[in-house]
């Protein structure tokens, strides 16, 4: 298996956000278990230092502790990681949530959030990793930015609709820095799971998507092959599993029909009483819904804090 080329003598580095679980944390074992050095970043430091314990058996791994919602504490954040670190080689932007609720039940806090922990901090941390990485592709190595996105981005299903817009502008994203950086030797690939079994889900009340969940899902460890495999056989769109691409052939030759189907699905996958969706009740101060910046902590609890 060849692996990523980095500066004589010093193993390559993985920068991996939300690594204190699920997906993110089967990449990271994937990625050490190649030799590569790795930077551990979601908001749970202990789950963090743990793995980062374990990794170090395979190679130096750091665990930082970041909440990716406070997206302007990012910039100072990667500068902390390349002076300690060094340029990444590969950038995993893994981490992500949704609330699994219907457009007009999100307040406007909720999909600010949404949109920031989604898609603005993978494109903060992006403007701050890039100019590293280029340097890297200019002494000969070869980097690679892996955006974690999801087939509800292609769809827009039930209760998915600021997460999906999020994620669909992180698709765009990759597509328009690859036409940008790819000539300069940098690789971009967006890979869009489809069910996997982590504790993404356990925010939602899906009763049938549960069961769904649970009989058509992959394990975190299937995921995360198929993403570092990209290391070897890059490619821009990765769907996983790899069946999940018919959905685009579908869309490409009925569009509506797809839509329809999908979304007609995913209604009844949905909670019985949010099928048809609540309205969203404004404070009386708030009667124009007007978007702002949260502060660094808000209401989405972290692994950590949930497992108190
Ligand atoms: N599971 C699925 O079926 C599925 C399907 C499609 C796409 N995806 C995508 O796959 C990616 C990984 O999800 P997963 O399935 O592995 O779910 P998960 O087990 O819930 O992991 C999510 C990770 O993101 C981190 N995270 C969430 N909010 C964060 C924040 N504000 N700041 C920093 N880190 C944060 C979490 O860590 P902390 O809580 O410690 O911060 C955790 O490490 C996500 O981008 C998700 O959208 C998953």
């Amino acid at each position: 298996m060849p692996e990523p080329r980095a500066s004589a003598g010093i193993s390559p580095l993985a920068v991996v956000t939300g690594a204190s679980s699920g997906i993110g944390e089967a990449v990271a074992r994937l990625l050490a278990r190649r030799g590569m050095r790795t930077v551990l970043i979601a908001r749970s430091a202990e789950p963090l230092r743990r793995l980062a314990k374990e990794l170090a058996s395979f190679a130096p791994s750091a665990a930082f502790p970041l909440d990716l919602a406070d997206v302007d504490a990012i910039e100072t954040a990667a500068a902390e990681i390349v002076s300690a670190h060094g340029n990444a080689l590969v950038l995993i932007n893994n981490a992500g949530y949704n609330d699994f609720k219907p457009f007009l039940s999100l307040s406007p806090a909720e999909h600010e959030r949404l949109l920031d922990v989604n898609y603005v901090a993978p494109a903060r941390l992006l403007r701050a990793l890039l100019p590293g990485m280029l340097d890297q592709a200019r002494a000969g190595a070869t980097p690679h930015v892996i955006n974690v996105s999801s087939m509800s981005s292609k769809v827009g299903p039930w209760g998915h609709a600021a997460y999906a817009a999020a994620k669909s502008a992180l698709n765009t994203l990759t597509h328009a820095l690859d036409t940008e950086y790819s000539p300069a030797g940098v690789r971009f690939s967006v890979a869009y799971p489809g069910l996997v079994r982590t504790p993404f889900f356990d925010r939602g009340e899906y009763p049938r998507l549960l069961d769904k969940f649970r009989r058509d899902s992959i394990s975190p460890e299937q995921a995360a092959r198929a993403i570092v495999g990209l290391l070897d056989h890059p490619r821009l769109d990765l769907c996983i599993p790899g069946h999940y691409r018919l959905l685009d052939v579908l869309r490409a030759f009925a569009p509506t029909w797809t839509h329809r189907t999908v979304s007609r699905k995913s209604r009844l996958d949905a909670t019985p009483h949010e099928t048809s969706p609540p309205a969203y009740q404004a404070p009386a101060s708030d009667d124009r819904v007007v978007f702002t910046r949260l502060p660094a902590r808000g209401p989405q609890t972290s692994r950590a804090d949930r497992e108190r």
